[in-house]
């Protein structure tokens, strides 16, 4: 392993701001940050520009990076904590997970700034808008948070899409190019880093926010991937997969 993330794993564990595979938080956050202040949670936070920046422009409220990797997650610690943002955590976890962490209801909103698009349909239960994740947000979530997705993957902005109509879900934005048509909205002009990479060569970044009030139909799971297979099957051959080594 790279000497830098030999360095980054050992720093980690001395953070105070970074939980690893924590256990007892669910329920307990509001007193984890020593205030009342809404729960904001970023999922597959990567290095964290989306619980940073929004913290800046909302210290009134609580933020916390989701990650696997522990030395993206090193990146926007170490900011929040030269920063003094003690409304700002992170959590090193699995996202299936994420029902152990945070106790029903908990959770204000759900950000997932480009997350992998899993173009293979053989890995489309792994994209972190299936039902199979949104199911686990929505018992975390209070009733009718708002979940954030932004990427630059037509694919997974069709495929959420699909599952916003054929789920019922309450879709309350839709933007086919950000930057174009909401480059008001202050959240939304926050940079990631895979952002910036640009890897679906569209040089455009949707954006879909909406919310879960109804359970999702389970029985609905087999006709998603076989519409994904109808409508994905030529157009992701062509499409790089992200590479998140
Ligand atoms: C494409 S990167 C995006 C990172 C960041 N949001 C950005 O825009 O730069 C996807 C991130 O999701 C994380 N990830 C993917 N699947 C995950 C899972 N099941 N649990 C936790 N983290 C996951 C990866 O470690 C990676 O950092």
């Amino acid at each position: 392993m790279a000497q830098k993330k030999l360095i980054r794993f050992a720093e980690i564990t001395t953070f105070k701001n970074v939980l690893q595979y924590p256990e007892g938080t669910a329920g307990k956050w509001h007193e984890y940050f020593n205030n009342s202040n809404p729960i904001i949670v970023e999922l597959a936070c990567g290095k964290g520009e989306y619980s940073i920046g929004l913290g800046q422009q909302y210290p009134d409220k609580n933020f916390i990076g989701v990650d696997v990797k522990g030395n993206r997650i090193w990146v926007g610690a170490k900011k929040a904590l030269e920063q003094s943002m003690e409304h700002v955590a992170f959590l090193r976890s699995q996202i299936g997970m994420i029902n152990a962490y945070f106790s029903p209801g908990e959770v204000e909103e759900i950000w997932l700034p480009f997350p992998d698009p899993q173009l293979r349909i053989s890995k489309t239960k792994n994209r972190l808008t299936h039902p199979i994740f949104l199911r686990k947000y929505k018992q975390i979530l209070r009733p009718g948070g708002y979940i954030h997705l932004k990427t630059d993957s037509p694919v997974l902005y069709t495929f959420t899409k699909l599952v916003i109509e054929a789920y019922g879900l309450i879709l309350h934005e839709d933007s086919n190019d950000v930057n174009k048509e909401l480059s008001d909205n202050k959240a939304l002009q926050i940079r990631t880093h895979y952002e910036s990479l640009d890897i679906a060569n569209s040089n455009r970044v949707h954006y879909l926010k909406f919310s879960i009030i109804d359970d999702l139909d389970t029985s609905k799971d087999d006709w998603l991937l076989e519409q994904v297979k109808l409508i994905e099957k030529k157009t992701t051959d062509e499409q790089t997969d992200y590479e998140t080594n």
